[in-house]
């Protein structure tokens, strides 16, 4: 049903309008096996496929013969072969062998900056080439992190990108939509900006990261009185957030324990057509059957959440809008702040 889903929302895709530069997920890595894959990411279609070697790279699916779609075609000798007639891209994207003749030297399909880290295969959102290297994100579903403890979620929704990765800066949202259970209002710490000697930001564009540190007090568990039981309460629930223009991690702690974290990372099809991706991993400590069980609960309580963002991501009003602001909101307008300096840096031409 979700990939249905996630099909016809691609069919429809449009262009992009207001998407930050960054790495963008355009597909989960255990997605991507031997056969060439169809991903439509910025309102375009693109081809996902490995080479010999394994590497994953993401290109045009256009064939630039007649216009058919590469994703219908296989991986031959370490190149992507087009089904209808049999021309080979390498990895670069250009056109390296057409049956009976030589390629014609303008021949070749776009590649998009690609790269596989942390669970996912990412692709570089931009004018010009990276800025900077995918992020040093945790593979939260990699075998060290016992798989009863973490998994994957991929939802799609109406929500921008921008409307995804803020709905983690918005304490009073966690505890109106999702409930938390908390005895007063967040205290919002977000680090001071970089030190620039020999410059301003102009100089050397915006910052990597927009982070942020919200502490709430006197945290009850997601389930109240249920969590007593399995020792939840705490004096200080704390979300902890590295935050990238395009993906973030996020560390959950009650009195200075982390409970679970998580990588929330986005597929933008196209405008208003995401993928919301969600890994995560409780840490379950605690012995035996005390320790599973806080378990369960941590990770219903992401899944749940995720449940109950989704429905009104889908409602917002078109377009990356500013509101009324009051403070419960002072990270939200930092984040966005900092959001649209990404974007303006991807549409510089
Ligand atoms: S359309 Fe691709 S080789 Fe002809
Ligand atoms: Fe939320």
């Amino acid at each position: 049903m979700r990939q249905k889903t996630s099909e016809r929302m691609a069919a429809l895709a449009r262009p992009v309008t207001n998407l930050a530069s960054g790495w963008y997920v355009a597909l989960p890595s255990a997605e991507l096996r031997r056969k060439p894959r169809q991903a439509t990411l910025f309102g375009n279609a693109y081809v996902a496929w490995r080479g010999d070697d394994g590497r994953a790279h993401v290109q045009s699916a256009v064939c630039p013969h007649a216009g058919a779609a590469l994703y219908g075609g296989k991986v031959v000798g370490g190149t992507l072969e087009c089904p209808f007639h049999r021309w080979r891209f390498d990895d670069s994207g250009a056109c390296v062998s057409v049956p009976g003749r030589r390629p014609p030297a303008r021949a070749a399909v776009t590649p998009l900056p690609t790269r596989e880290c942390s669970g996912y295969v990412w692709v570089w959102y931009g004018s010009g080439p990276p800025r900077y290297e995918p992020p040093d994100l945790p593979d939260l579903q990699a075998r060290r992190f016992p798989s009863t403890r973490s998994f994957r979620l991929a939802d799609p929704t109406r929500a921008t990108t921008r409307r995804i990765l803020e709905n983690t800066y918005d304490p009073d949202h966690l505890v109106a939509l999702h409930g938390l259970t908390v005895a007063g209002e967040a205290r919002i710490t977000i680090p001071t900006t970089r030190e620039t000697p020999n410059g301003t930001a102009a100089d050397t564009g915006p910052e990597e990261r927009c982070d942020a540190t919200l502490t709430w007090p006197s945290y009850r568990g997601p389930l109240g009185a249920v969590s007593n039981v399995f020792g939840l309460n705490a004096d200080e629930f704390t979300l902890r957030l590295r935050g990238w223009a395009s993906c973030q991690e996020i560390e959950y702690f009650a009195d200075g324990r982390r409970l679970y974290r998580m990588v929330l990372a986005v597929t933008p099809i196209g405008e208003h057509h995401s993928v919301q991706h969600i890994s995560a991993a409780v840490d379950a400590d605690g012995a035996g059957i005390v320790g599973w069980l806080r378990a369960l609960v941590h990770r219903a309580e992401v899944q749940v959440a995720a449940r109950q963002d989704l429905p009104v991501f889908d409602t917002l009003l078109p377009g990356d809008r500013h509101g009324i602001y009051v403070p419960g909101d002072e990270a939200v307008r930092r984040f966005r702040r900092f959001y649209q300096q990404w974007v303006e840096l991807a549409q510089r031409g």
